[in-house]
C-alpha cells in the first residue's frame, strides 16, 4: 500500500506533488492552500482551503508544508501532533523557539520530520565532496557563501494574489508586502548556504555574530536588503554568509571553499558559471578552471527525487532521515542567531544544539 501524502502551498508545492507522485511507494491523495484558486487544477483528490482540516480529515501519512516560510513550524507541529511525518520547505523555522519545540515534538511524536533543503543533494554538492575526499584541498579551515537576488520585483500582492513590484507601493490602497519583502529576515534563508557548507565540513556551528544594511532600498516594503553572518564552528573553523533579496541584481550564487592544501571558488552569476581550484599539488598551475556540473547529478537522477526518496524510505525502514530534526536546525538556527546578533549590534549569540534535549 503507498503512502499517503498530502501538500500544502501549491506554489512550488505544485512541484511536490509531482516529485511525490513519481516516487513508486507515494501517492498524493490531498492538497491545501488557502488560496481556492491554487486547488483548480488538482480536481480528483481531498482538496482542503484550511491546513487543520486538512491534516485531520485527509488520513496523512506524509505531508510536505511548502506554504510560506512564517507558517512552516506551526502546521509542522500541528501535523506531527496528528500523527503525520513532515518534510518542511526553508527556512523551516523562525525562532530559536520555535527549533526546540519541532525537535521535541519530533522526538515525543515518533514523526520523521527532515527540511526539505535540496542544495545538499545538488551534482556540485557530491563533485565538491568528491574533491575533499580525495584530500585535494586538505583540512577544511575557512567556507563562505552567498545567495543574493532582485525579488523587488513581486514584493506586493494585491487581495487576488498577483504580485506587484516594489515601484507600485503607495499606488493603490489594497497591495501589501508579501511574506518575503516583510517577513524574511535575509539570514532566515540560510540553509542553501550554510547546508551544503555544513555537509562538506562535517560540522556544526557554535556562536554567530551578523550584521545588516537595515532597509535602504525599499524601506516602506522590506526591512532588511542584505545581511552577513560569521559563524564558528564546534570544529574552530570559520564560516561567512551572505543573503539579500532586496538588491539590484538577478540570481547570484558564490561559495568558496579554503583547504589547508588548496581552495576553490564558484559562482553563478544567473547562469553564467564559473569555477577554479588551486591544490598545492600542482602549485605551480596557479588557479586552474573546474568543470562543475550545477544542480545536475553524475546518476542522472533528479536531486529532489532522490532527496524524497531516501526521506520516504526512512518512514518505511523506521530510521533517522537524512537531515534529522537536529540537522535540520544546524542548517537553519545559525543564521536566526546572526540576524539576532546584528539586531543586537552585533554582540556573539550563542547556536543552541538541540541534541542535549532530553
Ligand atoms: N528550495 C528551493 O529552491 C525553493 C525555491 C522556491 C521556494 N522555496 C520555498 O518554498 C516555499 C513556498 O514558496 P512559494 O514561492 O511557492 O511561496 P508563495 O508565497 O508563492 O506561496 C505558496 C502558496 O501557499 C499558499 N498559502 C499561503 N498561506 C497558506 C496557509 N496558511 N495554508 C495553506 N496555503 C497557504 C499561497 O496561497 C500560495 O499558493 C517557501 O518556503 C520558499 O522559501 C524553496
Amino acid at each position: 500500500m503507498k503512502l499517503r501524502c498530502g501538500v500544502a502551498g501549491l506554489g512550488r508545492g505544485r512541484l511536490f506533488v509531482e516529485w511525490l507522485n513519481a516516487l513508486p511507494e507515494c501517492e498524493v491523495v490531498a492538497v491545501c492552500d488557502s488560496n481556492s484558486r491554487a486547488l483548480d487544477a488538482f480536481s480528483g483528490l481531498k482538496l482542503y482551503t484550511d491546513f487543520e482540516q486538512f491534516i485531520w480529515r485527509s488520513d496523512l501519512d506524509i505531508v510536505a508544508v511548502i506554504t510560506p516560510g512564517p507558517e512552516h513550524a506551526p502546521q509542522s507541529l500541528l501535523a506531527m501532533e496528528a500523527g503525520v511525518h513532515v518534510i518542511s520547505e526553508t527556512p523551516c523555522v523562525y525562532s530559536l523557539e520555535q527549533a526546540e519545540a519541532i525537535v521535541r515534538t519530533a522526538n515525543q511524536t515518533g514523526r520523521k520530520y527532515m527540511l526539505a533543503e535540496d542544495y545538499i543533494w545538488m551534482g556540485w554538492t557530491l563533485f565538491l565532496q568528491d574533491l575533499r575526499d580525495r584530500g585535494i584541498l586538505g583540512e577544511l579551515l575557512f567556507a563562505e557563501s552567498e545567495y543574493t537576488h532582485d525579488c523587488r520585483g513581486g514584493m506586493l500582492y494585491d487581495s487576488e494574489g498577483r504580485h506587484y513590484p516594489v515601484s507600485a507601493w503607495g499606488t493603490r490602497p489594497d497591495l501589501k508586502p508579501t511574506w518575503r519583502a516583510s517577513d524574511l529576515p535575509p539570514l532566515f534563508y540560510c540553509s542553501h548556504t550554510l547546508g551544503p557548507l555544513l555537509h562538506l565540513m562535517d560540522d556544526r556551528c557554535v556562536s554567530a555574530v551578523g550584521m545588516n544594511t537595515g532597509a535602504q532600498v525599499a524601506p516602506e516594503v522590506c526591512p532588511t536588503d542584505m545581511e552577513s553572518g560569521l559563524l564558528k564552528t564546534a570544529k574552530g573553523k570559520v564560516i561567512r554568509l551572505t543573503n539579500g533579496f532586496c538588491i539590484a541584481h538577478p540570481f547570484s550564487f558564490y561559495l568558496g571553499l579554503y583547504g589547508s592544501r588548496g581552495s576553490v571558488r564558484m559562482v553563478n552569476l544567473g547562469g553564467d558559471k564559473m569555477t577554479r581550484f588551486y591544490t598545492d599539488d600542482e602549485a605551480d598551475k596557479g588557479w586552474q578552471p573546474m568543470e562543475l556540473p550545477w544542480e545536475e547529478r553524475p546518476d542522472g537522477r533528479h536531486w529532489m527525487q532522490v532527496m524524497l526518496g531516501e526521506y520516504v524510505q526512512a518512514i518505511i525502514n523506521d530510521t533517522e532521515p537524512p537531515l534529522d530534526p537536529c540537522r535540520s536546525m544546524d542548517v537553519t538556527v545559525p543564521g536566526i542567531c546572526a540576524h539576532l546578533s546584528a539586531e543586537r549590534g552585533g554582540e556573539l549569540v550563542e547556536v543552541p544544539d538541540f541534541r542535549t534535549l532530553s
